[in-house]
């Protein structure tokens, strides 16, 4: 990659990829867009676009009179929100991937595009669920996912377009507030852990999913976008993960550091449905066999972390 536009920007994982990105390739060789602006670093440490994905031309033009060569498709609506609203998210989700990969078609570069473990349905295998396995979720998300995954791959068979993905776990990090996930728990469990002691949770206790800290997500990104594309035999949807985790797991770690943390619970019916419907733990060796995807943070380092991320901006 050498100029790189990026959609929904200021998201979670936007608003931390960006300084990344930024730092590797160059301030002014990073776009960022979004359907808003905010005061965030991301948004004012370059070249800032507003830009709603449904608006294909704009996508296009945008990408071409900025010479970018690749696309990372971020803006989507997360598997929470989009079991509110499903038909918006499927307009959202499918018509915002679709522009991104005829942008990419029409000016031959590159395009990342995430999937998720919310592509696992409940009749995929539990645990360590395989790189290629059965996907029947039953999420408007998952839906939308699964679509997406074949898409990405319908435009690498049929058009040669350079589309390239993972399917990410729940993403943990202290930036920017997650959008609206079924894993937002593992976010909210640290902030309330330090603010007040004390946290309920919506997902209940023994729920394992995938998760994973930001830095080893933005790493896949960079590394699998630069990876030698004859190493890619699955190119699109590699599982990715670095720890499989439950809330009380989460809580201990946490005792480590504030021993008096409480921990109780108030499930939501609807995300703990997904949560349900989803896979324990994925098998990741596909990922770390075609472009040596590992991982640096386990469940203490992130812990120690998070926590003093957390504190020093609670002091600010
Ligand atoms: N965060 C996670 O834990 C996680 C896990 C698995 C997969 N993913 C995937 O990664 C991608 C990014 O996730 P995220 O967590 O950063 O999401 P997010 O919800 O935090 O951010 C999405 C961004 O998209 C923007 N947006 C919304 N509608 C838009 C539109 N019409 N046009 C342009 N921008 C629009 C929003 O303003 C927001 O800044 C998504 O495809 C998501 O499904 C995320």
């Amino acid at each position: 990659m050498k100029k790189i536009l990026v959609t929904g920007a200021l998201g979670q994982i936007g608003s931390e990829l960006i300084v990344k990105l930024r730092n590797l390739y160059g301030e002014n060789n990073v776009i960022a867009t979004d359907i808003r602006k905010n005061d965030s670093v991301a948004a004012l440490s370059g070249p800032f676009k507003l830009l709603d994905v449904a608006d294909g031309e704009k996508m296009f033009q945008l990408a071409k009179q900025n010479q970018v060569d690749a696309i990372i498709h971020l803006a989507a609506m997360l598997s929470a929100v989009a079991e509110k609203k499903p038909l918006a998210a499927w307009h959202l989700n499918m018509g915002g991937l679709i522009n991104a990969l005829e942008t990419a078609k029409e000016l031959g570069i590159q395009l990342f595009a995430p999937s998720s473990i919310g592509s696992f349905g409940p009749t995929t295998p539990k645990d360590k669920a395989p790189q290629d396995t059965i996907q029947r979720p039953t999420s408007m998300y998952g839906v939308n996912k699964v679509a997406g995954e074949l898409l990405c791959d319908y435009y690498f068979a049929r058009f040669g377009v350079d589309t390239r993905g993972v399917r990410f776990p729940g993403l943990i990090s202290y930036v920017t507030p997650p959008g609206g996930g079924t894993t937002d728990y593992a976010v909210e469990i640290y902030y309330d852990a330090v603010e007040k002691g004390r946290y309920q949770s919506f997902i209940n206790k023994g729920t394992y999913m995938d998760m994973m800290f930001m830095p080893d997500a933005l790493e896949a990104v960079v590394q699998l976008m630069e990876a030698d594309p004859a190493k890619l035999q699955h190119r699109n949807a590699y599982n990715i993960t670095a720890m499989s985790l439950e809330p009380e797991e989460i809580a201990t770690e946490i005792r480590k550091h504030i021993p008096s943390f409480v921990l109780d619970y108030q499930v939501d019916p609807a995300r703990q449905a997904i949560a349900d419907s989803w896979p324990n733990s994925i098998d990741d060796s596909a990922a770390r066999e075609e472009w040596g995807f590992r991982p640096q943070y386990n469940l203490e380092k992130m812990t120690a972390d998070m926590l003093e991320k957390i504190r020093e901006k609670a002091k600010v």
